[in-house]
């Protein structure tokens, strides 16, 4: 080892060995290694401050221009902020793998010889994770401006993912200080809002999962003693942000040769709207067993209800309870009773896969309808569009019966 390096080396590990008088910052011992040991200078935080004030600045400016809603967003968006919104599944992926990494690093910060190690390197990982986290809450808004994307779980996610991030800010301002002062406690402060931010963060993450693959996908496989805890805090998150909701009975009379039979049915079909369809749906026993809610809906849920439900309700079309199916999205329609080429969903269905406008329904690139399935949902339109025929009084096609079975039995 070159002599020089050699004894700058034990000259930095002198500086560590130092003890650590809590209460008190001594600009001899600074918490900040430094670049020179000989004049122990505290290294300048001013770059970091400039960064840290232009980001939050950005935040607040950027949160003013497109402020976040909760409600469908009126008027066309431009298609610059629609392409820069389907980055947001991509640039969340910054803040949480460096802000996780970070969270590592400051248990090991939380020591004096912690922080004098790794105080700087934290700092920098925390302005890059706070960048990130702003950023993906800005492409976050834009995405969510393609419309479809309302109910509780966009609620919390974006409210969860907005102060979350807003939390990290005000984290980074307190280290900053802390750093500056060379004061433990305030690091100690700065820490404990930097990991309940983060833990806020990743909730919302949580949710903003739900939108995109599903309310059981993290659930769906997990051993019982998890699974209860889980869902119950999922479902009591939920229900602050979600209001029981009056359901629009009104069916549009388009449906006129079965208007009066949809009516009455969409009367006895009005109890407390289930989230999850499948997993809410009372245990029927075989005779009560409904073909819309036991054969049709499953396929519904299935193939099409990712995009067409409470969450996402892409071309404002929900299809996860009997009503908003037959009520249709923005062009209604959607379930014509008798009627297969007036059922949006039908033809939708029908077209081929590599449709020149897209409008294969589900898209290209997504779980598909088995000709089963197809010929089952056609049958069922065909019948009526019933949502009270009842299992065992239903003819279904013979060849469809093993579907019809594999389908009861879930
Ligand atoms: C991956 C997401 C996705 C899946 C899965 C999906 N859709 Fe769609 N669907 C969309 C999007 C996006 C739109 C709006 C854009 C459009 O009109 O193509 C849409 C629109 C529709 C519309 C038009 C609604 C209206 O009133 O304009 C119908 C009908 C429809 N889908 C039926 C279905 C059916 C039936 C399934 C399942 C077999 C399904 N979709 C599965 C994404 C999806």
């Amino acid at each position: 080892m070159d002599p020089k390096v050699h004894d700058e080396y034990f000259a930095g590990l002198a500086l560590l060995e130092v003890p650590y008088h809590r209460s008190s910052p001594n600009p001899e011992l600074p918490l900040m290694s430094s670049n020179s040991p000989e004049t122990d200078e505290p290294k300048s935080l001013t770059a970091a401050w400039i960064a840290s004030i232009l980001l939050i600045v950005v935040y607040v400016i950027g949160l003013l221009i497109f402020p976040p809603l909760y409600e469908a967003p009126k008027g066309d968006p431009s298609s610059t902020v629609l392409f820069i919104g389907r980055f947001h599944p991509i640039l969340l992926h910054m803040p949480v793998g460096i802000l996780g990494i970070l969270c590592l690093f400051e248990l090991i910060c939380s020591t004096r010889r912690g922080e004098q190690r790794y105080g700087e390197a934290s700092l920098l990982m925390l302005l890059f994770g706070g960048a990130g986290a702003v950023f993906a809450v800005f492409a976050g808004i834009m995405l969510s401006r393609e419309g479809g994307y309302v109910g509780g779980n966009f609620s919390l996610h974006q409210t969860m993912g907005l102060v979350g991030t807003a939390g990290v800010l005000i984290a980074l301002v307190i280290r900053l200080v802390g750093m500056g002062r060379g004061s433990m406690e305030l690091l100690n402060a700065y820490r404990a809002v930097y990991f309940i931010s983060f833990g806020i963060m990743g909730f919302g993450a949580h949710f903003g999962g739900n939108i995109s693959h599903g309310n059981t996908f993290l659930t769906q496989h997990a051993p019982a003693w998890i699974k209860g805890p889980m869902v119950g805090m999922e479902k009591w998150m939920l229900s602050f942000v979600q209001k029981p909701r009056v359901e629009n009975t009104e069916v549009k009379t388009e449906v006129t040769t079965v208007t009066t039979v949809v009516k009455t049915e969409v009367k006895t079909e009005v109890k407390t709207e289930p989230k999850d369809p499948v997993a809410t749906t009372p245990p029927a026993g075989g005779d009560e067993k409904l073909v819309f809610e036991h054969v049709i809906l499953p396929i519904l849920t299935a193939k099409c209800n990712k995009c067409h439900s409470e969450e996402k309700s892409k071309g404002e079309l929900r299809m996860d309870t009997y009503e908003l199916a037959m009520k249709g999205g923005e062009n209604g329609k959607n379930f014509v009773a008798g009627k297969l080429a007036e059922s949006l969903s039908i033809t939708r269905i029908m077209l081929p896969i590599d449709d020149a406008d897209g409008e294969h329904m589900p898209p290209d690139g997504k779980d598909q309808l088995t000709p089963e399935e197809i010929a089952l949902l056609k049958w069922w339109v065909e019948q009526g569009a019933s949502g009270t025929q009842k299992v065992n009084e239903a003819k279904f096609p013979a060849e469809l019966q093993a579907t019809v079975d594999g389908i009861l039995k879930g």
